[in-house]
C-alpha cells in the first residue's frame, strides 16, 4: 500500500443511554463504533460497506470531526487528531472534508449556491480573502461541472445530481487531502449516480484526493474502492483490496453480503449460491460475546462466543501468498466463491 495518509486505531465511539428526563442516568451505552483499525494510503480509495446501522456514519463523522471518540487513534500524515485542539485542530480538520448523502437536507435552502459553496471561508478565511472568494466559488462550480453563472440561484432550483455536485463543490473548497463520502450517491436515482461517481474519480486524479467512500451498494464500492473494509456491528470483519474482498471473501458476513448483490445474467443467478442470514442485527446496546457475528452465522462454535476473532490474515492461509491471505476476523474462516 502507498504511505498512509491516515491511520485509524482502536476507534471507539459510545453513545450513552440516559434514562429519566431530569437526572439523566447512565443505564448504557450504544457501541456505534468498537474498535475499528484501518489505513488510508495516499491517493488511494477506500470502500466501507454493511448494513444500515453498522457504524459506518459515525466513523465518517469522527474522521472529520464531527464527534469526538470515546478511545482511539486518528493520524493525519502521523499526527493523532484526537488529541489536537483549537488552532492546531482547525488546521489539520481543513485538510479532512466530507461530503454527505443527501444533498436534499444537506444544503441550507435560504443560501445561495454561492454562500454555500463558500461557507468553509468563513472558518478559514486564510484559504481565500474576501475579495477573491466570488472567483473562487465559481472556479469550484465550473471543476464540478456546473454553470458558474448559478452563484446566485438557491438549492430547489437544482436536481438531485446538481444539487450533490454543490456539495462536492463545497467539499473541496478548502482543497482538502482527504474527503469522507457518506453515501454520496445513495439518495440519487440510478441514472445519476454513474455521473456523481465519474465525477468523483476525476476529482481525485485531478487534486490528487484519497478518498474513504462509504455505502451500501456494494457494485458502486466495488467499482471505485482499491481496498474495502466490511463492517458490522461496529467493527470492521474483513478487509482487504477489491479483489480479494469481492473474488476471495473469507468472513461468513462478506460472503452473505456478496451473496445477496443482483445478478443480472439469469444464467449465472441460477449457478449462483444464496446465504440467507437469520435473524436481525442484534443491538449496538448489547452486542453478543465473542464474534458479533455468530449470532447470525451458520458455522458458529463454542469458540466463537467465547474469544473475540482478531482482524488478521487467518492461521490457515498465513502460508499463502495471493488473494486469499488477507485480513478476516473469523475464526473458521474460509474461502468461498458466491459471486458467479
Ligand atoms: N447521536 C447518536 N446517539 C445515539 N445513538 C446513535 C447516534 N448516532 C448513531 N447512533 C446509533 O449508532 C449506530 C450506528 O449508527 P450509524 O449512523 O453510524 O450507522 P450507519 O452504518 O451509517 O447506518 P445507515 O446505513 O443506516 O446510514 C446505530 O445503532 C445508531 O442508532
Ligand atoms: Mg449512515
Amino acid at each position: 500500500m502507498a504511505e498512509p495518509i491516515l491511520e485509524v486505531r482502536g476507534l471507539v465511539k459510545h453513545y450513552p443511554l440516559t434514562r429519566g428526563i431530569v437526572l439523566k442516568k447512565q443505564v448504557g451505552a450504544v457501541k456505534a463504533v468498537d474498535g475499528v483499525d484501518f489505513d488510508l494510503g495516499r491517493g488511494e480509495t477506500l470502500g466501507i460497506v454493511g448494513e444500515s446501522g453498522c457504524g459506518k456514519s459515525t466513523v465518517a463523522k469522527l474522521l472529520v470531526n464531527l464527534e469526538r471518540p470515546t478511545a482511539g487513534v486518528i493520524r493525519f500524515k502521523g499526527e493523532d487528531v484526537t488529541k489536537l485542539s483549537g488552532r492546531a485542530l482547525r488546521a489539520v480538520r481543513r485538510n479532512i472534508q466530507m461530503v454527505f448523502q443527501d444533498p436534499y437536507t444537506s444544503l441550507n435552502p435560504r443560501m445561495t449556491v454561492g454562500d454555500i459553496v463558500g461557507e468553509p471561508y468563513e472558518i478559514h478565511p486564510e484559504v481565500a480573502p474576501k475579495g477573491s472568494r466570488r472567483k473562487k466559488v465559481q472556479e469550484l462550480l465550473d471543476v464540478v461541472g456546473l454553470n458558474p453563472e448559478y452563484v446566485n440561484r438557491y438549492p430547489h432550483q437544482f436536481s438531485g445530481g446538481q444539487r450533490q455536485r454543490i456539495g462536492i463543490a463545497r467539499g473541496l473548497a478548502l482543497r482538502p487531502e482527504v474527503i469522507v463520502a457518506d453515501e454520496p450517491v445513495s439518495a440519487l436515482d440510478v441514472s445519476v449516480q454513474a455521473q456523481v461517481v465519474n465525477l468523483l474519480e476525476r476529482l481525485q486524479s485531478e487534486f490528487d484526493l484519497s478518498y474513504v467512500f462509504i455505502a451500501h451498494d456494494l457494485s458502486i464500492v466495488r467499482h471505485i474502492s482499491d481496498r474495502v473494509g466490511v463492517m458490522y456491528l461496529g467493527r470492521i470483519v474483513e478487509t482487504g483490496t477489491e479483489e480479494e474482498i469481492y473474488e476471495h471473501p473469507t468472513h461468513p458476513y462478506t460472503q452473505a453480503l456478496l451473496s445477496a448483490v443482483p445478478v443480472p445474467d439469469p444464467a449465472a443467478r441460477e449457478r449462483r449460491e444464496r446465504i440467507l442470514l437469520s435473524g436481525d442485527v442484534p443491538s449496538p446496546a448489547n452486542p453478543p460475546s465473542g464474534c458479533r457475528f455468530r449470532t447470525r452465522c451458520w458455522k458458529a462454535r463454542e469458540r466463537c462466543a467465547l474469544e473475540v476473532p482478531a482482524l488478521a490474515v487467518p492461521a490457515e492461509f498465513r502460508l499463502m501468498s495471493g488473494p486469499v491471505a488477507h485480513d478476516s476476523a473469523c475464526h473458521f474462516a474460509e474461502e468461498r466463491h458466491v459471486v458467479p
